[in-house]
């Protein structure tokens, strides 16, 4: 077939949130790039994720003029409740951080609002590009090649951004002898559902049961988000609604009175969990970002505000490079995320340990679990590190 070819200055893999707020914090620096994203827009636009942003996260997305949608419909949280022994307890999130809260809303949404930036300032994003193929990458002159609309391309690029999430290409680029990669897998999943009901809370409320963990969440007034502990491999033909809702209301409700609003079961799903960290992030003229570096379980909603936090130091580090010629925040990139990024790896670890039943859930266990509980719900000190790290640590001063 033969190939068209193109140029751009960064070429960004993947139109996660990542990807596409790489791309337009580059485009607001006057830096050209282009987007390769292998599904389609409606399907990037409707896929179900996580919803809560921390503190940092809003107002980067307010600073680079995509926060509007998210500032009208987001719903601004100050607290979350912790269930367990049948009495929920509330963390006080903004009391206990000075004032910082998290804002529930979808990360369809944030990937909405961002390809809508995009094609206002038309700048090139590709959906549905086929068969890419990083090259190059440890020379001067990296490309990446694709298909697109029966068409083959190769855009050459100074640097190549590996956005493409935990099932992408990129990070399979570098040799794996040029890393290391930390990871553990838990032994169970979580079992998700989004309902047409009004939220029965209007905070968060997080349950250690003896049947295992259950979440309460939402996106809207209009919609709840439920989640239920299960196995890795759990069949969802073995969870009609009626099971499903059956457990949830067993798990996170009390016998005070308090319900949760059943309605319309418009998405169902499972959610793995593993934690795994890529290191370093960079390799060549490769940075990873994102899902494509890192990953947690959901316990504590880390996962796109870490990528937002990776693509805020890259975004920078390219800047200060076509700027000023200066390649040290380059070369400090992977360095100045991973402080982060294993921080957010021990939160998300200690949340999903502090709730979820383990296969080797003995009396031993079980206490020293329900110690923990009590201290986070009794101790100032204990609470405010809980809350310091669930809406999210400052970010660190950009340096030069
Ligand atoms: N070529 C092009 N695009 C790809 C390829 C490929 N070979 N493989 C994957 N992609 C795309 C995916 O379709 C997806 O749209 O890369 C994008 C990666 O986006 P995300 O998975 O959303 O990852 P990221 O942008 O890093 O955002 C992290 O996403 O997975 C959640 O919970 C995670 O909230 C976190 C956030
Ligand atoms: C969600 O609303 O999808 C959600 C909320 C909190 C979490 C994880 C997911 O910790």
């Amino acid at each position: 077939m033969p190939q068209t070819s193109m140029r751009t200055r960064v070429a960004i893999i993947g139109a996660g949130p990542a990807g596409l707020l790489l791309g337009h914090l580059l485009h607001r620096a006057g830096i050209d790039t282009v987007i390769l994203e292998d599904c389609s827009r409606d399907h990037v636009e409707a896929r179900i994720r996580a919803g809560v942003l921390e503190q940092g996260t809003v107002d980067l997305l307010d600073e680079a003029g995509v926060g509007e949608r998210m500032r009208r419909q987001g719903l601004v949280h100050h607290g979350i409740d912790l269930l367990f022994d049948g009495r929920r307890h509330r963390i006080d999130l903004s009391g206990l951080t000075g004032g910082r809260a998290i804002t529930v809303y979808g990360q369809h949404e944030v990937v909405r609002d961002l390809i809508c930036a995009r094609l206002a300032a038309c700048a090139p994003q590709y959906f549905e590009a086929g068969d890419v193929r990083l090259h190059g990458i440890d020379g001067q002159s990296p490309s990446v090649s694709f298909t697109h609309a029966g068409q083959a391309h190769v855009l050459h690029c100074d640097f190549i951004a590996g956005c493409d999430g935990s099932h992408g290409v990129s990070r399979h680029a570098i040799p794996p002898s040029a890393l290391q990669v930390f990871e553990r897998t838990y032994p169970f999943a979580w079992l998700g559902i989004l309902a047409k009901a009004p939220p029965a809370a209007n905070e968060l409320i997080y349950a250690s049961h003896a049947r295992g963990f259950a979440l309460f969440s939402m996106r809207s007034p209009e919609i709840t988000r439920l989640y239920l502990q299960c196995h890795p491999d759990e069949d969802l033909a073995a969870w009609p609604d009626d099971r499903v809702w059956e457990e949830l209301h067993a798990r996170l409700e009390t016998g005070d009175g308090w319900h949760l609003n059943e309605g319309l079961v418009l998405q169902k799903g499972v959610t793995p969990m593993r934690s795994q960290v890529t290191e370093p992030m960079q390799y060549g003229r490769l940075f990873l970002a994102g899902d494509a570096a890192h990953i947690v379980p959901p316990t504590g909603a880390k996962g796109m505000n870490l990528a937002v936090a990776d693509v805020r130091n890259l975004a920078h580090a390219l800047a200060v490079h076509y700027r000023d010629q200066r390649d040290d925040l380059l070369a400090g990139y992977s360095a100045a995320c991973l402080g982060r990024v294993w921080r957010a790896e021990h939160f998300s670890w200690w949340m999903t340990s502090l709730l979820h039943r383990f296969d080797d859930y003995t009396p031993f266990m079980a206490r020293l679990q329900h110690a923990e509980l009590e201290y986070v719900c009794s101790s100032g000190a204990a609470a405010r590190s809980l809350a310091e790290n669930y809406v999210g640590l400052p970010f660190a001063p950009l340096a030069g």
